[in-house]
Order: C-alpha cells, then sequence, then structure tokens
C-alpha cells in the first residue's frame, strides 16, 4: 500500500487465503506449521470474515477437518488430526463453530467441565495434562467458557485474583506472576479480566500505567513492538491495540503512522501481509493486520471485539440474551 490512506486490496488478500487452502489440499503445505494448523484455520477464516468473504472457502469440508482435531472422549480440540489436545486448539476449534453457528456439534458441557479441571487451585490454568502454567490459557479457558455460556462452571473470582497476580510494577503482564511483561500476556490478561468483567480490579492508576506501556510499544517507523528493546511487529498491532481499546485509550497511539505501518507491511501483489515491510507474508500476521486495521475503524472491513478476537456479528450472536 503505497499511503496510509491507500485503499485496501481485498481481492488480493481473499486470493491469498484461497491459495492457502488449496495448497493445503494439493501439497500438504499447512496454513502454518503442522502443530498449530488448527489455529491457522482460525486466522484465515477470520481473515475472511474480517473482509466479509467467508464464505468463500468451503464450509463443509472445513467442519469435517476441524472435527477431526476433536476428541470426543475428553472433549477438547488438538492442533491437527491425531495430536493430543490443548486448551490453545480448543479455544480455535470453539471460535470456528462459533464463526459457522455449529457450537451444537460439540458437547458444550463436556468442553468446559473438562476446562474446569485444567483449573489450579490458585486460579491459573494448565494447557492439558502436562501441566504448563500461562496466562495464554487463562484467556483462551475465559473465552471458551464465555463463547459456550458456562462460564459459572470456571472459577472466574479465582483466575482473576491470579491475573491480578501477574501485573508487574510497569504495568505490564507476563505469562506467570512475576515474569516480564510481553504485550500479548497483556492482551491474554487484560481479556481475562474484561471477560470475567473485572476490568475495575485493576486501580484507575495501574490501568493508566499499563496503557502508557502500551503506548511506548510505538516506535518511530510507527509499528508495535511486543517489549522494550525488541523490533517492530505487525502482530502488535492486535496485541496492543485490543488492549488499549478495552481500557479505553486506543486514541493514545498514533494511529496515522501505525496504519502507514501495516500498509508498508502489506503485499499488493500477491495478498497478505508479513510481520515487518519486506518479510513474506503469512496467515497469522495478515489476520492480525486486518484486525489491527479494523480496530483503528477501516471501514472495508467488519468491526472486530477486541476480547472475543471475532467479528462483532459473531459475538453478539453468542452473547445474545435469547440464544
Ligand atoms: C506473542 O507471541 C503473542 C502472545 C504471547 C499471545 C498469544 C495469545 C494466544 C495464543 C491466545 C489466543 C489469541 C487469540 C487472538 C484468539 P509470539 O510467540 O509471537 O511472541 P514474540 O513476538 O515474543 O516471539
Ligand atoms: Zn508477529
Amino acid at each position: 500500500m503505497a499511503s496510509s490512506r491507500e485503499q485496501l486490496r481485498i481481492d488480493k488478500h481473499v486470493a491469498y487465503i484461497v491459495g492457502l487452502e488449496k495448497k493445503t489440499k494439493t501439497t500438504d503445505a499447512l496454513y502454518f506449521t503442522d502443530h498449530k494448523r488448527l489455529s491457522g484455520v482460525y486466522w484465515a477464516l477470520s481473515s475472511l470474515a474480517l473482509m466479509r468473504k467467508l464464505h468463500v472457502l468451503p464450509q463443509d469440508t472445513i467442519l469435517d477437518y476441524v472435527l477431526s482435531c476433536y476428541h470426543s472422549d475428553v472433549a477438547a480440540f488438538s492442533g491437527n488430526t491425531d495430536q493430543d489436545p490443548h486448551l490453545l486448539y480448543t479455544l480455535s476449534g470453539v471460535q470456528i463453530l462459533a464463526m459457522y453457528d455449529k457450537l451444537h456439534l460439540i458437547d458444550a458441557d463436556r468442553v468446559v467441565a473438562n476446562i474446569a479441571a485444567l483449573q489450579r487451585p490458585d486460579g491459573s490454568f494448565a494447557g492439558d495434562k502436562w501441566g504448563e502454567i500461562d496466562t495464554r490459557f487463562t484467556y483462551c479457558a475465559l473465552l471458551c467458557a464465555a463463547i459456550l455460556r458456562r462460564s459459572h462452571l470456571l472459577d472466574v473470582p479465582a483466575a482473576v485474583r491470579y491475573v491480578l497476580r501477574c501485573q508487574n510494577f510497569d504495568g505490564g503482564f507476563g505469562c506467570i506472576a512475576g515474569a516480564e511483561s510481553h504485550a500479548g500476556q497483556v492482551f491474554c490478561c487484560v481479556g481475562s479480566l474484561y471477560l470475567a468483567d473485572a476490568m475495575d480490579e485493576m486501580t484507575r492508576e495501574d490501568r493508566e500505567r499499563l496503557a502508557l506501556w502500551l503506548c511506548e510499544r510505538q516506535l518511530p517507523c510507527g509499528g508495535l513492538n511486543g517489549r522494550p528493546d525488541k523490533l517492530e511487529d505487525v502482530c502488535y498491532s492486535w496485541w496492543v491495540l485490543s488492549s488499549l481499546k478495552m481500557l479505553g485509550h486506543v486514541d493514545w497511539i498514533d494511529a496515522d503512522k501505525l496504519i502507514a505501518f501495516i500498509g508498508r507491511s502489506e503485499d499488493d501483489v500477491d495478498g497478505g501481509f508479513a510481520d515487518r515491510p519486506g518479510d513474506m507474508s503469512d496467515v497469522f500476521h495478515t489476520f492480525f493486520a486486518l484486525a489491527g486495521l479494523s480496530l483503528l475503524g477501516n471501514k472495508q472491513l467488519a468491526d472486530i471485539h477486541p476480547a472475543y478476537a471475532l467479528t462483532t456479528d459473531v459475538v453478539q450472536r453468542v452473547t445474545e440474551p435469547s440464544a
């Protein structure tokens, strides 16, 4: 994209995503790496949904694949067929089914009961039976439960207490209590507090210190990094902006400079976005570039919800009282 206000090449980006799906079938070159494939499908479908083109890929084929990653014995998803289930992929599976309005295809009571079994007495969550703890998994647990309307099956107050213990003196959050602040983990922690309706459990001072730390992620080139002294990266357009949006301070960053940076990372010949200008496009950065632009008000794109990481029409459907 030559200038910050130029039109996005929607046709190219749709063709790029559709091309990935074709390659997946013919050469087994996957959406992303093998073990993360279900998340790759979520990034691809979400990119299309943001461009209002979810229908261009065959829903039945995709649902067959998604369900091949569902382990009915433990009511959880794995990253690819024949791999072990993990909360990261249970979230991707649940998000994809929510997009297609097919949540009835899984046993929601058992999915959330098995997530509840991963919660520790201190409120934290393990990602799977092997027991690694990470605030990413807290976010996955709370978001799955919210989408499946079963948050009451989790100990949400304990989860909130644990997340608050992960906030550092600089306002940021890390992957466990005491770990270095990282914008990806900030997203997970702020998202968790938002989903738990507990944003006010951070003091106003802590919320503002956090928002300032997030604004400091913007570099002179306009792009954002995930931690001090790291390179700018398009995916932080999402991790940082969505957090700022939930904190009510999205206007604290320089939107024009960020839009221009994301534009320079766009491949306007073959489609897709890279992590930074000059690199190769991939589906992960394509989704987070589009999601960031949506949060910045791009009218070519559907609106995305900063905590659910789904377009707002899907969030409305899964949260409306009568459903
Ligand atoms: C940076 O990762 C990002 C994170 C640590 C957050 C990951 C969050 C999830 C997996 C939860 C699900 C997310 C959504 C949007 C539904 P990185 O490994 O790229 O970090 P690096 O830049 O330090 O290498
Ligand atoms: Zn990145």
